[in-house]
């Protein structure tokens, strides 16, 4: 109970600190909100775009195996009839009787105990909805009394391109996944570049669905990014392939300063036919493990159904052999603000200096969203701020900077280490007789004097 508190606490400090320091906005303010969707504010867009560097780096760049792709948002409606999605991507609803919220059934049986999977008929689980009855309470207004439970598709509909009144008939979705897009580019891919199975296809962008409930902040929302790799293997090979990208995964996480004990794997009991094997990295979020990234053997259910529906052959030759068969795809598929909120909720951290706590986050040095504030000691001096102001103009070039010149310099302190700043530079009035400058480390706290001349060497060496 006492761990819940402390637990909702954080979550709570989170959140308010994403939105006091422009890390998150709810999306749509000063009309009243719009549920479900986040803004990135100045810090979270600089966060966000370090994450996406960092796996883009790992996934392709370093790699000589996988090459990138920007599919579009919008695509052939077919596409969902054969991924599945038409007829197979929903969530189980009810309606709350009393307060009218809608809720996720399967989620609420998830809270006493029971295991509600995907593959469960509508049947068994209105059955076993009722026969909870009474255990089972609207997270809402607390009451216990239920419509039916029903299928609710999550895909999200759109008239795009269709200028009539039915559109709603035809309607075009906005993509739920953005592996999809991978999927039919793959002869793309094959037939343009020297790629030779095994290879993978990566790519970061958009995704939307109509999810039930959206609560815990950016952990589920309508409109979130994922980072996505389809590895493209030989049937016999899938296994093999399939257990150095687990490992390769779990590593990314520890690269990202991620706490190894905030990690675990959750392997999948109920598998979709197609599957050979599911497992998700789960991290500890203040709400409890839960799933951070899917890593999927999916067989050769992918190509098999877009070849179908799509009358092209997406099987492969291998020309060293003559040997030829569908793909078979294992896939890396995470969002990218869970990895945000992840890495926020390692990172936030509360010590005592003397009477005074701080509260700072020592977040990886690669992901800080700023990596170096200047200051002039004080702001009314002009010589002071001039230099300062020469510093940072050199410095910005290569590095995230941030100038700030407001408030006493304990003050400065602490608002970068609120936003994860790793280094802080003083420039005092020893800087303009000895051209050095001090320069302060966000996690001791430790403060040493550097050339100004050095400083671009000291970052780089610091920072890379
Ligand atoms: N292509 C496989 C796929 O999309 P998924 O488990 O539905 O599988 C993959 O989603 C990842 O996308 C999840 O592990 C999670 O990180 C992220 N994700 C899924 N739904 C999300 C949502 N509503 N809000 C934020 N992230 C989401």
């Amino acid at each position: 109970m006492a761990k819940n508190k402390e637990n909702n606490e954080l979550m709570e400090k989170i959140v308010s600190l994403c939105k006091r320091r422009g890390f998150v906005f709810p999306s749509s303010e000063i009309y009243g909100g719009f549920s479900a969707i986040y803004d990135f504010g100045p810090y979270g867009v600089e966060l966000s775009n370090n994450i996406k560097k960092e796996w883009w780096k790992a996934m392709v760049q370093i790699r000589e195996d996988v090459v990138g792709l920007d599919s579009a948002i919008f695509m052939h409606p077919k596409i969902w009839e054969a991924s599945g999605h038409v007829s197979g991507f929903s969530d189980p609803l009810a309606e709350c009787k009393k307060c009218h919220s809608r809720v996720r059934v399967d989620h609420l049986l998830e809270e006493i105990g029971i295991n509600a999977d995907e593959k469960m008929g509508l049947e068994e689980i209105n059955k076993i909805f009722e026969e909870n009855k009474g255990k089972i309470k609207c997270p809402s207004c607390g009451k216990d009394e239920f419509t039916d439970v029903k299928k609710f598709n999550l895909l999200v509909k759109s008239n795009l391109g269709n200028f009539t009144e039915d559109w709603n008939k035809e309607p075009i979705y906005l993509r739920g996944e953005t592996c999809q897009g991978i999927y039919v580019n793959f002869k793309n891919v094959l037939d343009s570049t020297r790629m030779k199975i095994p290879f993978g296809i990566a790519q970061i962008g958009k995704a939307f669905r109509n999810e039930i409930t959206a609560r815990q902040f950016i952990f589920r929302t309508r409109e979130f990014e994922q980072m996505e790799m389809q590895y493209f293997t030989n049937p016999d090979e899938e296994m093999k392939e399939y257990e150095k990208l687990r490992e390769y995964r779990w590593n990314f996480y520890l690269s990202l300063g991620i706490k190894e004990e905030n990690l675990k794997w959750h392997k999948h009991e109920n598998l979709v036919f197609y599957a050979k094997e599911a497992y998700d990295i789960e991290y500890n979020y203040p709400f409890g493990f839960s799933e951070l990234e899917g890593v999927h053997a999916r067989g050769d259910y992918d190509l098999t159904q877009h070849s179908k529906y799509s009358g092209k052959d997406l099987s492969y030759l291998d020309q060293s052999n003559n040997q030829k068969y569908m793909p078979h795809i294992i896939e890396s598929s995470v969002g990218t603000a869970r990895t945000f909120l992840a890495v926020l909720c390692d990172a936030y951290t509360e010590e005592k200096t003397g009477d005074d706590t701080r509260m700072v986050l020592k977040i990886d040095k690669k992901l800080a969203p700023v990596k170096i504030a200047i200051f002039p000691l004080l702001r009314n001096k002009p010589e002071l701020v001039r230099k300062a102001k020469e510093v940072y103009d050199n410095l910005k070039s290569q590095f995230m900077c941030e100038f700030d010149d407001n408030g006493n310099i304990g003050k400065r302190y602490r608002r970068q280490d609120e936003i994860g700043t790793p280094y802080c530079l003083t420039v005092d009035f020893d800087s303009l007789e000895k051209g050095d400058v001090t320069i302060r480390n966000r996690d001791d706290m430790k403060q040493e004097r550097i050339k100004i001349d050095n400083l671009m060497e000291y970052f780089k060496d610091n920072l890379s």
